[in-house]
């Protein structure tokens, strides 16, 4: 074999060795630091906080009341665990490796979520407006 051979043969061997690293995992609390979360009774103050980093940092792609060009959040917590939402916005690049929903989302948009958030305080102020909103959508649809 000629050395440009050994050198693809050396190629193939790395692709295989890094797709054996990236083992999917399924869990439904996803994957990070949390794993159980302790919700208290809904913190107003905390909630407004989370309706405004949302306007700002997220509502370009994300409504509440259908799909933009990202999902509708608005029953997010229908379908998801509060420890899920909190990994996927802080440990989002390891979470799109690895986590089988992110993947399964991830395939069904053409775009990609974009959350940059570092700050634990602001992505629980989120879930909180989250919680909220699951409420008002609950009540609302009570009437
Ligand atoms: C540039 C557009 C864009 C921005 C900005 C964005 N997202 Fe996303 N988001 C998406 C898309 C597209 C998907 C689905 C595809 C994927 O997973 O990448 C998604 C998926 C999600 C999901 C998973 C939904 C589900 O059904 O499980 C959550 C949760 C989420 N985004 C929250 C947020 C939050 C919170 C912010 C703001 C901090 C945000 N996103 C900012 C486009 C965006």
């Amino acid at each position: 074999m000629n050395k440009l051979g050994y050198i693809f043969l050396f190629f193939l061997a790395s692709i295989s060795c890094d797709s054996e690293n990236k083992k999917i995992e399924q869990s439904i609390y996803g994957i990070g630091s949390f794993k159980k979360l302790e919700l208290n009774p809904i913190n107003d103050s905390i909630m407004r906080i989370g309706m405004e980093t949302f306007k700002l940092k997220c509502a370009s792609c994300h409504t509440m009341e259908y799909k933009n060009s990202g999902p509708d959040l608005s029953d997010l917590l229908a379908r998801r665990q509060p420890e899920w939402v909190m990994n996927y916005l802080l440990n989002h690049q390891e979470m799109l490796e690895k986590d089988s929903i992110t993947i399964r989302i991830n395939q069904k948009f053409e775009t990609n979520c974009v959350v940059n958030l570092t700050d634990e305080n602001e992505a629980f102020a989120i879930l909180e407006y989250v919680r909220m909103y699951q409420i008002w959508l609950h009540e609302f649809n009570a009437k």
